[in-house]
């Protein structure tokens, strides 16, 4: 730990009515490769996920399954931390909304809004979607086909009229608008910031935040014929996990530097209810609120009923765990939707994995290990070549930190592909196979500046490619504790006369089975 300080890093928590897709995994790496890139940059980083268990979705399913609602979550929750392990994620906790910390949390975070006097008692009457498990108002409402009312989302809705409790969301119009005036980044990417400031300013409803309807979920303390609405209920996920309701310890540690991952599709949840519920009970909102975008499959909307829902382990069995890690935060800008295609996929594992990078670390350390008898050799950079490599790769870190702080992953990413451009470009300028006879010492130079440069390279590809980087640093012999950001740069070279292990091939090419 270098003094850095804390992170706080979440997705959302997943429903589990649903298999894993990819969606899912998307949210989850992108949080993982964060997780990862504080951890190697000295912070102190919870990283937490989780499933989402309660409300009326998940009874619906449970019902058509034929199971309990608890059986059902337990057997799909289950599918989603192994989701999580088997994309490499370090998620600190898992956290299930069916626990019973999490019980003691809602409770106390409701009998606090109560006791502020932010919560009413009512009758709701209006539309609902149980897909979207949210309430709209009419002129939201969009036509589908033969003129049936559905969501904006295209989620078929009911109309629902029964008793609830209310939260008095409209009384917090003027401290949201301030929240966003004064913190520029609270919301990103921008364009999400502008569409939530944009709903907030028209005006807000007080929110329902109870149901007498169905049973499966957390009863309101002292009248349990509701039970909670399952947003005020799955939101506070984030600080059960910190141990609220006491606010020493992991709270006070963590929720300072907090940032939600989430889809587009919930920014106004966790944007605007969530800071609202969180001002309301005295505590300070999030640090930001991050939107991702959506993936397409082959320029087609994913849909359960089109067939094309995209399984995340069977694309880690085709083409690799980094390879997927990799393709997907460097196709689409953090942000924007994207498309998934098989060409796109292989295109890049197989010119930017295995062309770029691969063949940059497999040539240079195969020269070392034939022309160096396996050990680093003896350096004196100093032509103007030998500096700029090393200037160049010795300045990644400073811009891919920034890139990183506004989450433009693809940035960073190009950042370490410029360096690793350049350097493909050096050993061919220097051309060190032909130095072996003419200029020995020379070669050894210029090997040795291609060597530190990988080093450079692996340490930043560690929260993106974990399993390859690891290797590449194996092959330098970097040891487990000299890989954090600490080591990057100048003050912690390769050193002359250190052995090697034999070069291996850490970069698989994807080559296409022939059709029979
Ligand atoms: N349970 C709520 C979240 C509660 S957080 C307090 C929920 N769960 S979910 O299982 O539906 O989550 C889905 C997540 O996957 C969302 O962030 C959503 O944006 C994301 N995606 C679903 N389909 C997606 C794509 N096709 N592409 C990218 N992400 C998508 O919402």
């Amino acid at each position: 730990m270098n003094g850095a300080g804390t992170f706080y890093v979440t997705t959302p928590i997943y429903y589990v009515n649903d298999k894993p897709h990819i969606g899912h995994a998307y949210t989850t790496l992108a949080c993982d490769v964060l997780a990862r890139f504080k951890r190697l940059d000295g912070f102190d980083v919870k990283f937490l996920t989780g499933t989402d268990e309660h409300g009326q979705k998940v009874e619906k399913s449970a019902e058509a399954f034929g199971v309990s609602p608890q059986a059902l979550a337990d057997q799909n929750s289950a599918n989603f931390r192994e989701l999580a392990q088997i994309l490499g994620c370090t998620n600190d906790d898992f956290i299930r909304t069916t626990e019973a910390r999490h019980k003691v949390a809602c409770q106390a975070l409701w009998d606090k809004l109560v006791a502020k006097g932010d919560i009413y008692l009512g009758a709701y009457e209006g539309w609902y979607s149980v897909r979207d498990e949210a309430f709209y108002a009419e002129d939201e409402l969009v036509k589908g086909e033969g003129g049936a009312k559905l969501a904006p989302t295209g989620a078929p809705v009911e109309w629902v009229k029964e008793p609830s409790y209310f939260f008095r969301l409209s009384a917090f119009q003027d401290r949201l608008l301030q929240w966003y005036e004064d913190n520029p980044d609270c919301v990103a990417p921008n364009s999400r910031r502008n569409e939530v400031m944009s709903f907030v300013k028209g005006g807000l409803q007080d929110l329902s935040v109870s149901r007498t309807s169905f049973k499966w979920g957390i009863p309101v303390p002292g009248d349990d014929s509701h039970i909670m609405y399952v947003w005020l209920d799955a939101l506070t996920n984030y600080i059960t996990a910190l141990g609220y309701p006491d606010t020493a310890g992991d709270f006070a540690r963590y929720w300072p530097n907090t940032i939600h991952m989430v889809g587009k599709d919930i920014v106004r949840f966790h944007a605007v209810y969530w800071p609202a519920f969180l001002m309301a009970a005295d505590l300070a909102p999030p640090k930001r609120v991050f939107a991702h975008g959506w993936w397409t499959n082959e320029g087609q909307k994913i849909s359960k009923s089109v067939g094309n829902v995209i399984d995340p382990l069977s694309l880690i069995e085709t083409y690799g765990l980094d390879q997927v890690r990799y393709f997907l935060l460097r196709e689409v800008p953090f942000g924007n939707d994207g498309d998934f295609s098989h060409r796109a996929m292989i295109g890049r594992m197989n010119s930017e994995l295995a062309n770029d990078y691969g063949n940059l670390v497999q040539r240079s350390l195969s020269m070392i290990g034939k022309n160096c008898g396996g050990a680093l050799p003896a350096h004196s950079p100093d032509s103007d070549d030998d500096k700029a490599m090393l200037g160049a790769a010795y300045a990644m870190l400073a811009k891919v930190r920034e890139s990183m702080d506004r989450q433009l992953y693809h940035e960073a990413i190009e950042t370490v592909w410029v360096v690793i451009r350049a350097a493909n470009a050096y050993v061919d300028k220097q051309a060190p196979w032909a130095l072996k006879k003419t200029d020995p010492a020379r070669m050894g130079t210029v090997l040795w500046v291609l060597a530190e440069t990988i080093r450079c390279l692996a340490l930043l590809t560690q929260p993106f490619i974990p399993a390859a980087s690891s290797r590449i640093l194996d092959q330098l012999a970097v040891a487990e504790g000299e890989r954090g950001f600490a080591f990057f740069g100048p003050d912690h070279p390769l050193k002359e006369g250190i052995a090697l292990p034999a070069p291996q091939g850490v970069f698989p090419r994807h080559v296409e089975e022939a059709s029979a």
